[in-house]
């Protein structure tokens, strides 16, 4: 296939980007800090969602100091919802190991960025662009998606040489004077413009002109990716278990998903309230016999998709006499404030918030 010349595409894109580019905090001032921070929040949310975090974020942990220093508890807390907290937690790695190897400042080459915690190759660059104008493209699922489109080609993108290629490509005809600009132009025209999924708006694209897959009609066919692998299914029971307005919390093994979060106790399988009972009884002291079941409450069935997996659970709202098991028994505005439960867990925890509103406590009243 005859190639295509990317460096056409530079002045539309920049031009575009002016005129386009959301107002975004780290975009105001791309201190190092706020690119890196925004760079591994985008990994796995979109813009939107993340501007909120990002504040959020920033104002708890201003610099790069307090997010070394920072209580690791304190940390989960202002990503609960990102999801992927092996993030949060690299990103702690990284900054305390950047006052150790750097003098607390992060390096601006992509190489040396590149071999911290967390950061890949996408991030690197992405940094490195944006907060150091170093010449140097960042390619991601947007980037390869419009420049493929661009392109006409079909290359499968989830191939590492034909990524990277691209990553080549592009380095050459970078603009020197605004690199991450450039980038950011791209991803952001895959953000707002050259859409997934079959639906791009091709009649808003400043590079509708130059793109062959506009030009052929097959821009719904590209990029190409291999087949997705069905996401495997996991049934869960999940037990809401109230003791006196509190509720049961377990904290979950430090390796594997969801790795030292908070969650709903919970056991394999699809429960009936059979199970349920037995599984009660299981969690009380051996020995003994006690009534400790007040109410069983079937609260449907939710699902939450991970990458890989998929939890179908199967909730019980189990009110007792007694507390049971091998768990912390917290109430609903400790939750909320200290401990960190994934989103899977969003409509049990709803219900949990929700007894608050229902039964006022007495500085509630
Ligand atoms: N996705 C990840 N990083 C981005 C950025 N800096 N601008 C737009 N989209 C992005």
């Amino acid at each position: 296939m005859e190639a295509y010349d990317y460096s056409e595409t530079v002045a539309y894109l920049l031009d575009w980007y002016e005129q386009n580019a959301r107002i975004l905090p780290w975009r105001e001032d791309p201190k190092p800090y706020y690119v890196w921070i925004s760079e591994i929040m985008l990994q796995q949310t979109r813009v939107e969602t993340v501007k909120t975090y990002f504040e959020r974020f920033i104002k708890e942990f201003p610099t790069l100091r307090d997010l070394a220093d920072a209580p690791e508890d304190k940390l989960l807390k202002m990503w609960e919802g990102l999801g992927y907290y092996n993030r949060a937690k690299n990103l702690q790695k990284t900054a305390q190991l950047v006052f150790e190897v750097f003098d607390g400042e992060l390096p601006s080459d992509h190489n040396r960025l590149r071999a911290l915690p967390g950061i890949g190759t996408y991030t690197a660059r992405a940094i490195s662009s944006i907060a150091f104008q170093n010449p140097v493209a960042a390619i991601d699922g947007n980037v390869l998606r419009v420049m493929k489109r661009a392109a006409g080609s079909y290359d499968n993108v989830m191939k590492e040489k034909v990524r990277r290629e691209l990553e080549e490509e592009l380095t050459r005809i970078i603009p020197k004077d605004r690199p991450g600009d450039f980038n950011q132009a791209v991803m952001e025209l895959g953000a707002l413009v050259c859409l997934p999924n079959g639906r791009p708006l091709c009649e808003s694209c400043p590079l509708m002109h130059l793109c062959k897959a506009f030009h052929q009609g097959i821009q719904m066919k590209l990029p190409v990716k291999d087949e997705k692998k069905p996401r495997k299914i996991e049934e869960r029971t999940i037990y809401i278990l109230e003791y006196n307005k509190r509720f049961a919390l377990h904290k979950r093994p430090e390796k594997g998903l969801l790795a030292g979060m908070w969650e709903l106790p919970g056991a394999e399988g699809r429960g009936t309230i059979r199970d349920v009972k037995n599984w009660i009884r299981d969690q009380q002291d051996k020995d003994s016999s006690d009534k400790v079941i007040f109410n069983i409450e079937d609260f449907g069935v939710y699902r939450h998709v991970f990458t890989h997996i998929e939890w179908h659970m199967t909730g019980y709202y189990v009110t007792l006499a007694k507390p049971v098991g091998d768990f912390i028994y917290v109430d609903a505005d400790e939750i909320e404030k200290k401990y960190a439960v994934p989103s899977a867990f969003a409509p049990f925890m709803q219900r949990i918030m929700e007894t608050r509103l229902q039964n006022p406590t007495e500085d509630q009243r």
